[in-house]
């Protein structure tokens, strides 16, 4: 079934969507991007969404007014009309289409606004019972990683090498520290049972689920330090897992071959996609 997609201002059939072969995001990754999940039909930490679009196009000089208010009229009729119960909410705003030039277009040219959705079947096969194996690789992407661009060739290739190399993932590292995975905020949990994150700066995306997930466990008293850990610390603690749009908590039960505490999801990382499965579905829009 063809689905309908959104693109600047009209809900269209997809193979009725054009965009311009001169389009920045297409010639230069110019784009920012935002993934929403949708669960029972409604949009996950949609504000957090926001604020990270609006952050994003900012750093960018992108010049597009972003209307929340409008912004999630559009998002509910999308998922309404894709009857998605499950699934995710793909935004990308690129700067639009000009001649190629590596110096921003002036103010005449519009921004590129492109919506669709996915369910969830195509989204995230990982099963949270069984959990995730991922193997570690170079974080070789560029220095801006807490700006959300479509520029995702790096974290792409790396998933390649993960699955061709048999792991479901992979753990990004730098100077022998974890700073995130391909798509997805890194976790361990301590021997003594502390949540270890690492901290918010350029090197990471600042993850949406990463922020609710660590104000859920800080709500529930749980002990957090924002920082960096090795990939040695991680093989050694007691429990790893990630958070994303896509994967809400999911439980890493390998890491290199070396199983993480009893190589079964562990007790934290089940609670905390409970909470944050319960919470997140309260607050949804
Ligand atoms: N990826 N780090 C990176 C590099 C990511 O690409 C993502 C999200 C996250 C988690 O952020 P959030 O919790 O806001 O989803 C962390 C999305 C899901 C994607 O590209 O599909």
């Amino acid at each position: 079934m063809s689905r309908t997609v959104f693109l600047n201002g009209e809900f269209v059939k997809e193979e009725d969507a054009r965009i311009s072969a001169f389009d920045r995001g297409f010639l230069f990754a110019d784009a920012v991007y935002e993934v929403t999940s949708v669960r029972a039909g409604k949009l996950l930490d949609f504000d957090g969404h926001m604020d990270r679009l609006e952050r994003s196009l900012g750093e960018l000089e992108l010049n597009y007014k972003l209307d929340c208010m409008e912004m999630l009229e559009w998002q509910r009729e999308l998922v309404r009309i894709n009857e998605i119960k499950e699934g995710i909410v793909y935004l990308q705003i690129s700067r639009g289409a000009a001649d190629r030039s590596f110096k921003y277009p002036g103010p005449d040219v519009q921004p590129t606004v492109f919506m669709f959705t996915q369910t969830h079947a195509h989204v995230n096969p990982a099963d949270p019972e069984v959990g995730i194996r991922v193997t570690t690789i170079d974080d070789l992407r560029w220095g801006r990683r807490d700006i959300k661009t479509v520029q995702l060739l790096y974290p792409s290739m790396a998933k390649m090498a993960a699955s061709k190399s048999g792991f479901d993932d992979a753990f990004l590292v730098e100077d022998g520290q974890v700073t995130e995975g391909t798509a997805c905020n890194a976790f361990i949990v301590t021997q003594s049972g502390s949540i270890v994150t690492r901290q918010l700066s350029r090197d990471i995306l600042h993850g949406i689920t990463r922020a609710a997930v660590l104000r859920y466990a800080r709500e529930a008293q749980m002990q957090i330090e924002e920082r960096s850990f090795s990939v040695k610390e991680a093989q050694e603690s007691a429990e790893a897992f990630i958070t994303s749009a896509s994967n809400y908590v999911m439980p890493v039960v390998d890491i290199d071959g070396v199983k993480i505490g009893t190589g079964r999801p562990g007790t934290v990382a089940r609670r905390l996609r409970e909470i944050y499965l319960e919470e997140s579905l309260k607050a949804a829009k």
